[in-house]
């Protein structure tokens, strides 16, 4: 899979770390059937650049090459009100000297406060130009578009960024990072039996999925959706991962039955918290000293715990967790991961 024709910008220096959780392997197998459980590891995609960086500095290489190919001076994007992609993508934007617009969609409302920590704080720090707010269920696509013509009245050109940043230009970071992936297996000699990643608007799992496809590695990809069950996920990552694979010129159909999401870890609603992300999110802290988001890859390691607790990995097979960052949110979130306020029960 050759993705050097496409512009890239580069924001992270070295491949991230990729390392064993010994002890969180073991603190899992005690609740696992027969205390067996899979020997974990984690790729430290929060330690990507664009510090606190995540998933979307992967994404953000690409598109904002493309922007600037474009001879945009402005990023536009959308989000939720915590959106680590927002504030990712105002990094990127200041950086490059780029000016930087959000549209905030209310999916909880009320949700959207100007004085609130976490990723909102950092809008306000980093000198976001605009924000928008809009209620939940609202058209972003257009909402975006209306910032674009704004713009264009004032003589500036806009560059949208879907959502998540997920597009097939987007999509290449992670194509990308199974390259990536692949190389450090080889040089570390580790291979894996799965690979576990969040499942939101879908880049990052359609990506990966992309990358493996395209570079032949035979390793099944679990999906933890964030926001969907796997009726609603799974077509919107098999749409990604194949408009990757086109948009590179590979001449392959994504296999359905390669798009494997699981669900019932998100609810009750995307962001909201439950007591399962609570455990995960203090499991890894107090084993490994890794800190997880609330919002996604708390409730993405949920997946994980309740999916060996179910027996759904063999004993000793070693599985591979994709930390895609997120963890400005925590602070946003204190006392309900430290068990001080009520939190969902699942
Ligand atoms: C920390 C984190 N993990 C996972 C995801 C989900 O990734 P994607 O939207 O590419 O499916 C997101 C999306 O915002 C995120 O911020």
């Amino acid at each position: 899979m050759d993705l050097s024709r496409f512009p890239r910008r580069r924001y992270t220096t070295h491949p991230t770390p990729l390392e064993p959780m010994p002890r969180f392997s073991q603190a899992l197998a005690a609740s696992c059937p027969g205390g067996q459980g899979p020997e974990l590891w984690i790729k430290r995609d929060d330690m990507l650049g664009l510090f606190p960086g995540g998933n979307k500095t992967r994404k953000l290489e690409f598109l904002v090459a493309d922007a600037l190919a474009q001879g945009a001076d402005t990023l536009i994007t959308c989000g939720a009100p915590q959106s680590n992609h927002c504030r990712i993508t105002l990094a990127a934007a200041v950086k490059e000297g780029l000016k930087c617009r959000f549209v905030i969609e209310e999916r909880v409302p009320h949700s959207f406060h100007d004085d609130a920590s976490g990723n909102h704080f950092m809008f306000r720090l980093m000198g976001v130009e605009a924000i928008t707010v809009v209620p939940g269920g609202s058209n972003m696509a257009q909402a975006m578009q209306a910032e674009a013509e704004l713009l264009m009245a004032q003589g500036r050109k806009g560059y949208i960024i879907p959502g998540g940043g997920s597009n097939a230009i987007g999509g290449l970071g992670y194509a990308a990072c199974a390259q990536e992936l692949q190389q450090q297996c080889f040089d570390q000699g580790v291979s894996f039996d799965r690979v576990v990643v969040g499942s939101g608007s879908s880049g990052t799992h359609g990506g990966l999925l992309a990358g493996f496809l395209g570079n032949h590695i035979q390793v099944p990809i679990v999906g933890v959706g964030v926001s969907r069950d796997p009726a609603d996920q799974e077509p919107l990552v098999h749409r990604e991962a194949q408009a990757v694979l086109d948009l590179v010129g590979i001449p392959m159909t994504v296999p359905r039955e390669a798009v494997v999401s699981v669900g019932g870890y998100w609810q009750p609603k995307y962001s909201i918290p439950n007591d399962k992300m609570v455990e995960a999110v203090q499991m890894l802290a107090r084993t490994e000293g890794i800190l997880l988001d609330p919002v996604y890859t708390g409730k993405i390691m949920a997946g994980l715990i309740g999916l060996a607790r179910q027996g759904f990995f063999k004993p000793q097979e070693r599985v591979l967790f994709l930390h895609t960052g997120g963890l400005p949110s925590l602070h946003a979130y204190e006392n309900e991961v430290l068990g001080k306020a009520p939190v969902v029960k699942l």
